[in-house]
């Protein structure tokens, strides 16, 4: 039996990536960027394992048994990595034999952040380590299995290119900067309180690219002069700029979910305090000391730098007031306890709004692991 372990890392888009040229081969309408989060706190974990022995391919997600050969983009994945093993001189061992793949996230899937990212990434890279194949095409065929998996193969600062070409070719992630250029970018994610099913991003990005007006102006006039300005916003560490482009492009983003028929309903009331907080925060402090995004769901990514945790932090206990305590409410990197709120006297939007907050930080791409990090045994069953 030959296996490998590895993980990936979550990425939260600061120019968002929604409607799609081509749904087979996922390919964009827009360029997107993104910053990769520390694996620290938030990852995916990947083993692969190939033999003789197994009778057919298997996958397990979070300890379930999840449909593998019924899974056209698990299976478009597979097939690329094989394709690219078949053109090695010395492949490891046959392609032809059985897969078995059981896959984890350290996080709530639940929480709907950015798990199938994560999950395809790692799901790439291990096969490609498994395979020992180079990694050159490895995002344009994480691509196909999540459109913002490809981002997720970089560490730092990422763009998903969308590229011009029909086959997707040049459809791929390249890092822009390394999460060492700028190491004090933190991040809190509020997870807000909310059990209502969305809309998936799928379902709904092919809902916008039909039926909104806004998302072809976005694509043609919004989207290349931002990726261009917070380009040179993170190559000249530009908070400001940075804060300023990220939460314009979160809000043209929902535009556009509303500009859909039917509308597509992302962001709550919670969601909308959160923002409100944010610009208050912000006019409070008399300058940009937190940027908000949202994703296709109601939880907020705060993007602030790390002189600003505590005061933030503070700021938020004190807004949105909450029965949890501890590491109950506050999972991932520490907060020191005794700074001051950077939001004098304000009131409470309301009491226990937010589910928990995950601080984290600018992180690195897919990592392998050893042997002992198998969730995979030796007899090829999940441990
Ligand atoms: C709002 O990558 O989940 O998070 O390509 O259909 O799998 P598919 O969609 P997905 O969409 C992510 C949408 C987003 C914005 C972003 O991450 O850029």
């Amino acid at each position: 039996m030959f296996i490998e372990t590895c993980i990936a890392p979550v990425n939260i888009a600061l120019i968002k990536y929604w409607g799609k040229r081509d749904e087979d081969l996922i390919l964009p309408i827009n360029d997107s960027l993104s910053m990769t989060l520390s694996t620290d706190e938030m990852c995916a974990k990947t083993t692969a394992a190939a033999s003789d022995k197994f009778d057919k391919n298997t996958m397990w997600l979070n300890g379930e048994e999840v449909p593998f050969e019924e899974n056209p983009r698990v299976m478009r994945c597979v097939r690329e990595l094989k394709r690219l093993a078949s053109l090695k001189k010395d492949p490891k061992f046959p392609i032809e034999w059985n897969l078995r793949i059981c896959s984890k996230n350290n996080f709530p899937t639940a929480a709907g952040l950015a798990s199938s990212a994560a999950g395809y990434a790692c799901l790439v890279y291990t096969l490609a380590c498994l395979y020992g194949v180079e990694d050159e095409e490895l995002t344009s065929i994480a691509r196909q299995g999540s459109g913002s998996a490809c981002r997720s193969l970089y560490g730092g600062f990422v763009q998903w290119i969308m590229g011009t070409h029909d086959d997707g070719t040049d459809s791929i992630a390249v890092p822009i900067a390394p999460e060492s250029h700028w190491p004090n970018m933190h991040v809190l994610i509020l997870v807000v309180n909310d059990s209502k099913k969305k809309t998936a991003s799928t379902k709904g990005m092919q809902r916008s690219v039909m039926t909104s007006d806004l998302i072809k102006h976005r694509a043609a006039n919004c989207v290349p002069k931002r990726i261009s300005e917070i380009t040179d916003a993170i190559q000249t560490k530009d908070f400001n700029k940075f804060a300023e482009i990220t939460m314009k492009d979160s809000n043209q983003f929902h535009a556009i979910a509303l500009d859909t028929f039917p509308p597509c309903i992302y962001m709550n009331d919670v969601s909308h305090a959160i923002s409100d907080f944010v610009h208050a925060l912000n006019e409070a402090a008399g300058a940009t000391k937190v940027a908000y995004t949202f994703d296709a769901g109601p939880n907020a990514c705060l993007y602030l730098l790390k002189e600003d945790v505590p005061q933030v932090f503070r700021a938020i206990q004190s807004s949105f007031p909450s029965d949890s305590q501890g590491d109950e409410y506050l999972k991932g990197l520490p907060i020191k306890e005794e700074a001051d709120s950077l939001l004098k006297n304000s009131t409470p939007y309301g009491e226990n709004l937010l589910k928990y907050v995950i601080h984290t930080k600018v992180g690195t791409g897919p990592k392998m692991l050893s042997k002992e990090d198998s969730l995979i045994g030796s007899d090829g069953l999940p441990l």
